[in-house]
C-alpha cells in the first residue's frame, strides 16, 4: 500500500491512496476479491493468524483486500488512523454503539437525527437499559448542562437531516472530552471533501456511504473512522460479533470507484444547490429555507467556519403544510420522488411522511421537523433543468 498522502490534493488522494502493489497482470483497477474465506498454508499459520501473531486475511467478516483498499483511501481522506467499511450507514452507527455502550450507560444525542438513527436510539438502545437523552446541541451550553460522568457518547449529525441544523463540532468536543465522553459525528451530508470532524476534535466519524461516497445510487454501504485502537474494537467486537454488518467486496469496489470522482461531483452538487436555494428565496409559496449557504440562514457563519462549502442538500417549508408538500412532490416531472441522497439524480422527499415518519407528529414538532418540509438532494443535472422543474411544481402548489 502507498503511505498516507496527506500532502497531496483531495482528488489525487481520492484516486490514488490505498491502491496496492502493481497487479501481476498490470490491471490498473484492483481485482474484486469475491471470497468469503482465505486458505492457510498450514494449520500453524491459521492458528497464528487467529492469535494475531501473523498478518493476513482469515475470513471476510474480519477483513478482505477489496475492503482494505477502500478503508485505506477513506482513512486518508478523512484524516483518520483507521477505517472500517460496513454494510450500510445504519450498520456503521449500530456497530459503534454496540461496541461502546452497556446497560446503565447514558448517551446524549442531538434532537434532530435521520429517522432510522432516531428509531435505533429510541426503540432499540433504550430497550437494553441505556438511557438516551435528546439535547439541542445547536446551543453548546445545553450539552454543558446535561453531560455527566455517566455519559459515554455524544452523537450528532451536522448539517442535521432533514433541517440542516449546524452543530459546532469543536465546541461540543471540548465539553464532551472534559467529561470523558467520546464524540461520534455522522458526516454523511458533507463527506470528507466538505468537512473533517476528526480535525475539529471528534473521536469517531460515521458515514452512510450509500450516499455521496458511492455517489450513484447503486449500492448500500457505511464506514466508520477513528483512531487505530477504537477501530480495532469496533471491528473485532462491534462488527465481528455483534452486528455482522459486513460489506460485500462488490459494493466496496463500487464505493472505491465512486470516490475517484467525489471532488468533481461535490463541487457540482454544491453549485447546483446554491442556485436552487437562491431561487427558492423568490417564491411566495416557500416559508423558511434550510440551506447553510444562504447569508440569511441563522447558522451561516458557523457553517462557513467548519465546512469548505455548503453541500448539496436543501430543505424548505411550504406554507401549505403536509398537503402542499405532497402536491409539490407529485407535480415534479424531472426530479425523482425518492428518499436517499447524494445520487446523480435530483431526489425529492417529504420527511414527515417518509424518512422521519419514525417520529410521532408530537416528536416531529418537538424536534423541529415541519409537516410542510420538503427535502431536496440536489443532483448533477444541469442546474437550469432542475430549476425549471422546481418552479413549475411550486406553481402548482
Ligand atoms: C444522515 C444519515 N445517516 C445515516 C443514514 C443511514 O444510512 P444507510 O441507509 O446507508 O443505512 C442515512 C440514510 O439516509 C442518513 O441520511
Amino acid at each position: 500500500m502507498s503511505s498516507p498522502e496527506q500532502a497531496k490534493g483531495f482528488a489525487t488522494r481520492a484516486i490514488h491512496a490505498g491502491h496496492g502493489e502493481r497487479d501481476p497482470y498490470g490491471a490498473l483497477t484492483s481485482p474484486i476479491y469475491m471470497t468469503s474465506t482465505f486458505e492457510f498454508d498450514t494449520a500453524e499459520q491459521g492458528a497464528a493468524r487467529f492469535a494475531g501473531e501473523e498478518e493476513g486475511y482469515i475470513y471476510s467478516r474480519l477483513g478482505n483486500p477489496t475492503l482494505t483498499e477502500l478503508e485505506y483511501k477513506l482513512a486518508d481522506l478523512e484524516g483518520a488512523e483507521a477505517c472500517l467499511a460496513v454494510a450500510s450507514g445504519m450498520g456503521a452507527i449500530t456497530s459503534v454503539f454496540w461496541t461502546f455502550v452497556a446497560p446503565g450507560d447514558e448517551i446524549l444525542v442531538d434532537k434532530t437525527l435521520y429517522g432510522c438513527t432516531f428509531a435505533y436510539f429510541h426503540h432499540g438502545l433504550e430497550k437494553f437499559g441505556i438511557t438516551v437523552r435528546y439535547v439541542d446541541m445547536c446551543q453548546v451550553k445545553n450539552l454543558a448542562r446535561e453531560i455527566s460522568d455517566k455519559t459515554k457518547i455524544v452523537y450528532f449529525e451536522t448539517p442535521a437531516n432533514p433541517n440542516m441544523r449546524i452543530v459546532d463540532i469543536k465546541a461540543i468536543c471540548e465539553i464532551a472530552h472534559s467529561s470523558g465522553a467520546r464524540v461520534v459525528v455522522d458526516n454523511t451530508y458533507c463527506t470528507p471533501y466538505l468537512q473533517n470532524p476528526i480535525a475539529l476534535g471528534a473521536d469517531i466519524v460515521v458515514h452512510s456511504a450509500t450516499k455521496y461516497l458511492g455517489g450513484h445510487g447503486d449500492l448500500m454501504a457505511g464506514v466508520i473512522l477513528s483512531n487505530a485502537e477504537d477501530m480495532e474494537q469496533i471491528r473485532y467486537v462491534g462488527l465481528k460479533d455483534m452486528t455482522g454488518a459486513v460489506l460485500s467486496p462488490m459494493n466496496a469496489f463500487l464505493v472505491t470507484r465512486g470516490l475517484k470522482t467525489l471532488e468533481l461531483r461535490m463541487e457540482r452538487h454544491c453549485d447546483n444547490a446554491e442556485k436552487i436555494a437562491q431561487m427558492l428565496m423568490d417564491s411566495r409559496k416557500v416559508g423558511q429555507i434550510f440551506f447553510p449557504g444562504l447569508p440569511s440562514f441563522e447558522q451561516h457563519e458557523l457553517a462557513k467556519s467548519q465546512m469548505n462549502r455548503f453541500g448539496g442538500m436543501v430543505a424548505f417549508e411550504l406554507h401549505g403544510g403536509h398537503e402542499a408538500g405532497l402536491k409539490f412532490l407529485n407535480s415534479l416531472t424531472l426530479c425523482k420522488i425518492a428518499v436517499s441522497l447524494g445520487d446523480a439524480e435530483t431526489l425529492v422527499e417529504h420527511p414527515a411522511s417518509m424518512t422521519h415518519s419514525t417520529y410521532t407528529p408530537e416528536e416531529r414538532e418537538l424536534h423541529g421537523i415541519g409537516e410542510g418540509l420538503v427535502r431536496i438532494s440536489v443532483g448533477l443535472e444541469n442546474a437550469a433543468d432542475i430549476l425549471l422543474d422546481i418552479e413549475q411544481a411550486l406553481a402548482q402548489v
